[in-house]
């Protein structure tokens, strides 16, 4: 088939006039291609899939109620713009209330839709040609990949277990400082399950000052934080004059694709996401806006839904741990980050996370999805679908089966 006359038109930033002629295969993709092949190769073995990164129940009856009586309401249908005021005032009660931190709705909380979308849209605010952000990896790429767009270059800091999965932010060389405008935090971070402490947030308050840099810390996975209470980066002094924070109602309010989330933090550059976003989109659904408002102001939804992912985590990791995986339970998240076995034993060796996470689904069918950004390892997410604790148990024991006969070596 001959290229279209556009061909040579696309922008470098997506590959120019290669665009679309790539034969690389992306994770995501190997991984649906590996299922498909266990799936027809062993229709009799069902496929144990720890592999979806998306909660795994609808939102909570009481707010599909809302929706349902905002949905035929004539004052919700139009274009809500930067969003309505009782948005914005549950998610600084909700600030208030369970993180102690003080906002102001009308300046310093803007709601998104999806965090996806702000973490798109931030380095807009920021970047030109030759600015750094700071990535740590492995992790979510959509700030860095935005940053590229605007001729801006990632500056990766891997998450390694013996910096407790925490940046080494000394190790940054000082060309690279002086050049970095922003540093993207995630905590509870994905995959690795990490939670920021306090002492940590205050090193990155004061490296932010010494360097002029502003940090965008990524809360969208806040609600799921199994240490005490969860932490949030603004309620630690100072955080509000180098930041911002990005929240979500997708992971812990079981709202994952009602597309709603807000930027909190400094003033300015809650106006500058703001100012952008207004560009971008015209904002989210007004009657979506006020079932969200009807979550945030009632805390037994993040609580049961933290409660079901907890459980869950603590029993994967109990059977991972007895079939020889090095694990132990995750701080937040619903994600188990554990090194990948080196091989089977009396059968193959894997050189990569890859490698072991091709292996266990298309010889075992059990889907997980490797990394192997900073060491080899493989995230297990316990958002499988279990309509109740006996079938949750019955997949643990089916997945220690499974594990015990392949034998997996570290
Ligand atoms: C670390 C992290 N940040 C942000 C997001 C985006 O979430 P949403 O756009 O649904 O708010 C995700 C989703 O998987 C995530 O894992």
């Amino acid at each position: 088939m001959s290229d279209p006359y556009f061909q040579p038109l696309f922008a470098d930033r997506i590959g120019g006039v290669n665009y679309g002629k790539g034969t690389e295969i992306y994770k995501f993709e190997k991984i649906k291609r590996a299922k498909r092949k266990a799936l027809a190769e062993h229709p009799e073995r069902p496929l144990v899939d720890f592999g979806i990164g998306e909660n795994d129940e609808m939102a909570p009856e009481s707010i599909r109620a809302v929706m349902a009586r905002e949905i035929n309401q004539p004052a919700n249908r139009g274009y809500a713009d930067n969003g309505i005021a009782a948005f914005k005032e549950a998610a600084a009660r909700l600030m208030k209330r369970r993180f102690g931190v003080e906002l102001d709705p009308a300046t310093e909380v803007n709601h998104c839709i999806g965090s996806k979308t702000a973490l798109a849209i931030l380095p807009a605010a920021f970047i030109n040609p030759g600015d750094v952000t700071l990535m740590t990896v492995p992790g979510y790429p959509v700030a860095g990949t935005h940053t590229k767009y605007y001729g801006g270059e990632v500056h990766r800091l891997p998450l390694r277990a013996e910096n407790g999965f925490l940046p080494d932010l000394d190790a940054i060389p000082a060309d690279i400082r002086r050049r970095a405008k922003l540093l993207v935090l995630n905590y509870p971070n994905s995959p690795t399950g990490r939670v920021a402490p306090r002492a940590f947030y205050e090193r990155v308050i004061d490296f932010a000052r010494r360097n002029e840099i502003v940090v965008i810390q990524d809360a969208a996975h806040i609600f799921l934080s199994y240490e005490g209470e969860p932490l949030s980066f603004l309620s630690v002094p100072g955080a509000k004059e180098v930041g911002v924070e990005v929240h979500s109602l997708s992971k812990g309010f079981h709202m994952i694709g009602w597309r709603i989330g807000w930027v909190c933090g400094n003033a300015r550059i809650v106006g500058a996401f703001a100012d952008i976003k207004d560009n971008c989109d015209s904002g989210q659904f007004i009657a979506i806006q006020k079932a969200a408002a009807a979550a945030l102001d009632d805390d037994a939804i993040p609580r049961q839904v933290r409660t079901k992912y907890e459980r869950r985590l603590r029993k994967l990791v109990e059977v991972l741990t007895r079939c020889g995986f090095d694990c132990r339970q995750p701080g937040g998240t619903y994600f188990l980050y554990t090194r990948s076995p080196r091989g089977i034993k009396n059968g193959p060796r894997f050189e990569t996370a890859e490698a072991a996470s091709q292996y266990l689904i298309t010889e075992h069918s059990i889907c997980t999805v490797p990394w192997d950004d900073a060491g080899a390892y493989l995230r297990f997410s316990v958002t499988y679908e279990a309509p109740d604790e006996k079938a949750e148990d019955a997949l643990m024991a089916e997945t220690e089966r499974r594990l015990k006969q392949i034998q997996p070596e570290f």
